[in-house]
């Protein structure tokens, strides 16, 4: 057969982006690269802080592999971490065991300006890092990028630390509208930028993480998850044509409807706990959807993994379906649990 006759090598993540379905469906896992690993806490023993193993190319490049060499996933995602965004704003950002980050200083009224000049310039390490990943990634495998929603990214840098309620963002964004949509805004435009960046250098893919977005009241939700994701999608679908782009508004619910009729994105990332048969039912069967295994199935493994693996398939049958976790894998995940969750997606 000449070569001309021979039908283009298509990733298999990247049809399911654009509507194929697989009776077994492309399988990535959220924090695939992590402290589950000994192969990655042997690197961030020796790398310094968290931050400084994002900012060393040959090292994050190092972690992104590892569990691509392990598993063989379909997808690499970039080792980095959302606010690594707040950080090429200005703040000081810093990680501490046990108390997870910590950005300073906090934001008020009067110094909230101070922190929207985005310098791409500081992220170059980022990118050398894509670049480095891309020349050694395998031919099938998809490679990721991606950033915070500007609502789950602006959450860290109002309270200045993680918050299960968010109260110190929203009461913020009450009381300051104007000085918030400005940050909002700043943070729309250097999304973009980063992400258009990240995709110059090599990834395929970029999911935007929002966390935080199941939280919000719907008009809340309406103004501050879906508006700017919309503006995000927008302005990359101009900055880098053939860029595909998945949401994750995690555990949005009785709000995705509203989220997928306003943003058109590629595909949806779905929250364990959402309602599978219900989401298909409001979105129908264009959109590919990502998700959504109980991290804690994968934990406990045995019955309970393999049943729940079983649900997870059924419930997605039919549709353009990336198979992941509904968020991410947590750090005392068995090994073995990980390889017999992949034997049991592909059926092999
Ligand atoms: O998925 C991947 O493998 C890519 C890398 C990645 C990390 N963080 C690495 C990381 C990604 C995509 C993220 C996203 C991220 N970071 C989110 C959105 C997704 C989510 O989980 O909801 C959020 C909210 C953050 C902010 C963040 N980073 C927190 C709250 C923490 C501390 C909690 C913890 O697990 O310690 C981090 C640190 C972090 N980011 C680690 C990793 C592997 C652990 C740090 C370490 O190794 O010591």
């Amino acid at each position: 057969m000449s070569l001309a006759a021979q039908p283009p090598f298509q990733k298999k993540m990247l049809a399911v982006l654009e509507g194929k379905k697989f009776p077994s469906p492309p399988i990535w896992l959220m924090r695939q690269a992590g402290r589950y690993l000994p192969e990655y806490r042997e690197v961030r023993s020796q790398a310094g802080s968290f931050l400084d193993l994002c900012f060393n190319p040959k090292l994050a490049a190092e972690v992104t592999l590892q569990p691509i060499r392990r598993f063989g996933f379909d997808a690499a995602i970039l080792f980095s971490d959302i606010l690594v965004i707040p950080h090429a704003l200005g703040q000081k950002v810093s990680f501490e065991e046990g108390y997870g980050p910590r950005l300073e200083p906090v934001l008020t009224e009067s110094t909230i300006s101070k922190f929207q000049r985005f310098e791409l310039g500081r992220l170059s390490a980022v990118l050398e890092a894509v670049e480095l990943i891309k020349a050694a990634l395998p031919q099938e495998t998809t490679f990721i990028g991606f950033c915070g929603s500007p609502w789950t990214v602006a959450s860290y840098m109002i309270a200045g630390a993680g918050s299960r309620d968010l109260a110190a963002v929203r009461l913020f964004a009450f009381r300051h509208p104007e000085a918030f949509s400005r940050l909002m805004e700043a943070l729309v435009s250097a999304s973009i930028e980063y992400l258009a960046a990240q995709a110059r250098a090599g990834v395929e893919v970029v999911q935007i993480f929002d966390s935080w977005a199941g939280l919000l009241p719907q008009d809340q939700f309406e103004a501050w998850c879906i508006e700017p994701t919309v503006r995000i999608v927008e302005g990359l679908r101009k900055a880098a044509p053939g860029l595909k782009i998945i949401c994750f508004p995690r555990e949005a619910g009785s709000k995705l409807e509203s989220f997928a009729a306003r943003v058109k994105a590629d595909g949806l990332a779905l929250g364990t706990a959402e309602n599978i048969a219900i989401v298909r039912d409001q979105l129908g069967s264009d959109i590919a959807l990502q998700g959504n295994l109980d991290p804690l199935a994968l934990v406990a493994g045995g019955q309970a993994l393999e049943e729940s693996v079983r649900r997870t398939k059924e419930a997605f049958q039919g549709a353009p379906h990336i198979f992941n976790l509904g968020h991410g894998i947590l750090p005392e995940t068995p090994i073995a649990h990980v390889e017999r969750l992949v034997r049991l997606v592909r059926g092999s």
